[in-house]
């Protein structure tokens, strides 16, 4: 049994803090995409897009746009929980060498998309598929991934020129780093604990 795709999946972690800022190679870069755009897809729609960012001053209106909203979301935390919070960083935004936004577009594959019908879901579930054949493969080339949610979608479209009806689902920062942590970085910091398998796992019935 080849055993590298465990190894991958268990090593992959959510990158913060660990960014060098170092080139990526461009064949790494599109090998990395290239897996991205291999996910499976509803109807075969191939709902994503990928708006690779490297101009510094975009990368700075977002940054400021992301320390907004990590204040807004301090306001509605308890005092220790915010004090935790505050010890978290949520993003590399300025420290990472690119990063790359993750579109969603619902009329791709239409208007009959095969097996949407009943699901509408389904088309961001496919987007989201190759969300994580983009993480895995970075982390397969050893570079580090952090999504970043920290935005509010009418901003972050504005400010990539993206058509209407298309939606960004991830910022994602990505790079070259010093280490990948083993454990996830939430968990580190004492906000959540990964479950146990036996804990979500059941057997015919709920
Ligand atoms: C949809 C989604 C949104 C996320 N948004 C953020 C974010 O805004 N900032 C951040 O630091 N991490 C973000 N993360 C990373 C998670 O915190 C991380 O995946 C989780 O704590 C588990 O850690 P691991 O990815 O290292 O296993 C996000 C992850 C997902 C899947």
């Amino acid at each position: 049994m080849n055993n590298q795709i465990y190894d991958v999946i268990h090593r992959r972690r959510d990158v913060r803090a660990q960014f060098t800022g170092a080139p990526i190679p461009d064949e790494v870069l599109h090998q990395i995409l290239s897996a991205a755009h291999a996910a499976p897809s509803v109807g075969l729609s191939q709902p994503w897009d990928f708006i690779v960012v490297r101009d510094a001053a975009i990368r700075e209106a977002f940054h400021e746009h992301v320390q907004y909203e990590r204040a807004a979301f301090t306001a509605t935390l308890e005092t220790s929980a915010a004090q935790r919070f505050a010890r978290i960083k949520v993003d590399g935004v300025l420290e990472s060498t690119l990063s790359i936004v993750v579109t969603y577009d619902p009329d791709r594959g239409g208007p009959a998309v095969l097996g949407r019908h009943a699901i509408a879901d389904t088309g961001l579930y496919s987007a989201c598929l190759a969300i994580q054949n983009l993480w895995l493969a970075a982390t397969a080339e050893h570079l580090g991934v952090g999504w970043v949610s920290f935005y509010r979608e009418p901003f972050l479209a504005d400010l990539l020129a993206i058509p209407a009806g298309v939606r960004p689902l991830a910022w994602l920062c990505l790079g070259p780093v010093t280490r990948i942590e083993t454990a996830p970085d939430l968990e580190r910091h004492g906000w959540q604990h990964r479950r146990p398998l036996q804990t979500v796992l059941h057997h015919d019935r709920w």
